[in-house]
């Protein structure tokens, strides 16, 4: 056919050759897929996990990270979202319905609390809060569904006893949920852990932190070893058009190749923080999982064999110093940047008033406003550093 200028652009006579061997996986970008014919159209299985008929279920490029992230993290079935909080919502949304209730740790990212918040609020179901750091305080009845453990746990990184809290959810047949994105499947196998061979359920992970790597860019997954369970979250996945780009898939997948190179630098650069910190006079607190001072210490070694601990230690200041001093102190760090987030190349702060995030009494938290550091990719000494210069340019307190 002899075709107009237009035309001839959209359907150009040469492609590019489809199986030459690259260091990476070839990118494909896809809304259409385009069926060879209208056998392969009436033949195909929406129900499929490798169903190639529209770009919301997925294509090689997608599918190729889901498979990675779910060998990485011990699992066998992985859905990606387009954050990691969609992925959360996905979870929730899929077991969670009117009337049930769901236990979640204290701990827990606030996001995460919001959700189900919102979730009781509007759908009737019962959202209960329990203490990671102690079974007895998860009391399920017959109507619990679902419970979300964080190992460690958001901002005050306490370690949970995940044996005793795993166990009594296995025991009364509730769903285990573990946001694993602290241990991003290297500091633990959430599918396989402790001296009995543990399992969660299903993992969720922001691959927005360590499997991104950048700084700049959002993802989550959702992996399960159970097909059963891995059908419904797919059949969800699928009817709420969660969905995420071939680009943003082939960046990811890209960065996993540093990713446990750049998890244990960072994790080192977290110790050598955390030893340095825990000297200084300012701070009533230093908590960071694999400090034997830390609460859930105990159960961090129990799990995480390896003595992983990932990139994050947070420090509560003496109660003497004011949001404003705190502040003060935030504004003169120079390399560590003020935003949300971790896991990246670039060193990041935050500031939290602890009184406002905690819904239980806690005893193993001294009163003061806690600030988090998020390790990047720089030398710690020079991280040291500047803290050290930060700290100088702090307001003495009056003490008496
Ligand atoms: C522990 C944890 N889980 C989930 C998320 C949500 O990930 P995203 O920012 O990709 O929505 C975050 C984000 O900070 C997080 O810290």
């Amino acid at each position: 056919m002899n075709k107009k200028p237009q035309t001839a652009l959209i359907h150009a006579p040469r492609k590019a050759p489809q199986y030459i061997s690259t260091v990476q996986p070839p990118l494909f970008r896809a809304s259409t897929i385009i069926f060879n014919n209208t056998d392969a159209l009436f033949n195909r299985s929406w129900g499929d996990d490798y169903d190639y008929s529209y770009g919301t279920h997925g294509t090689p490029t997608t599918f190729t990270l889901g498979d990675n992230i779910a060998q990485i993290e011990g699992g066998a079935y992985c859905l990606l979202a387009p954050s990691g909080l969609s992925a959360i919502n996905l979870v929730n949304c899929c077991f969670l319905a009117q009337g049930d209730e769901v236990w979640v740790a204290d701990n827990i990212y606030g996001p995460n609390m919001e959700h189900l918040r919102n979730l009781q609020a509007r759908c009737g179901i019962e959202v209960k809060v329990y203490n990671p750091l102690d079974a007895e305080t998860f009391q399920p009845t017959e109507k619990a569904k679902l419970i979300w453990l964080e190992a460690a746990g958001s901002v005050t990184l306490e370690f949970p006893d995940l044996t005793g809290l795993v166990k009594k959810a296995k025991a009364h047949s509730i769903l285990t949920a573990l946001d694993n994105t602290w241990g991003a499947g290297l500091a633990f196998n959430a599918f396989d852990f402790g001296a009995e061979h543990l399992s969660v359920d299903m993992t969720v992970h922001a691959l927005t932190k360590y499997p991104s790597g950048g700084g700049d860019m959002l993802m989550g997954s959702v992996v399960t070893r159970d097909k059963s369970l891995h059908r419904q979250l797919f059949r969800m996945h699928a009817i709420q058009g969660i969905s995420i780009s071939g680009d943003d898939a082939a960046q990811v997948q890209r960065s996993l190749a540093s990713m446990q190179l750049r998890y244990e630098h960072q994790s080192q650069s977290a110790l050598s923080l955390m030893n340095w910190l825990k000297q200084q006079p300012e701070f009533a607190q230093v908590l960071h999982p694999a400090d034997p001072e830390s609460a859930g210490h105990a159960y961090w070694k129990e799990v995480c064999r390896d003595g992983h601990s990932a990139g994050l230690v947070s420090v509560i200041f003496k109660p003497e110093y004011a949001m404003q001093d705190i502040r003060a102190f935030c504004d003169a760090l120079s390399l560590f940047k003020l935003g949300f987030s971790w896991g990246g190349p670039l060193s990041l702060v935050m500031l939290y008033d602890l009184k406002t995030m905690r819904a239980l009494q806690h005893t193993h938290l001294q009163q003061g406003l806690l600030v988090r550091f998020c390790i990047g990719l720089e030398h710690p000494q020079d991280l040291i550093q500047d803290i050290e210069n930060a700290l100088k340019q702090l307001k003495r307190p009056q003490i008496e």
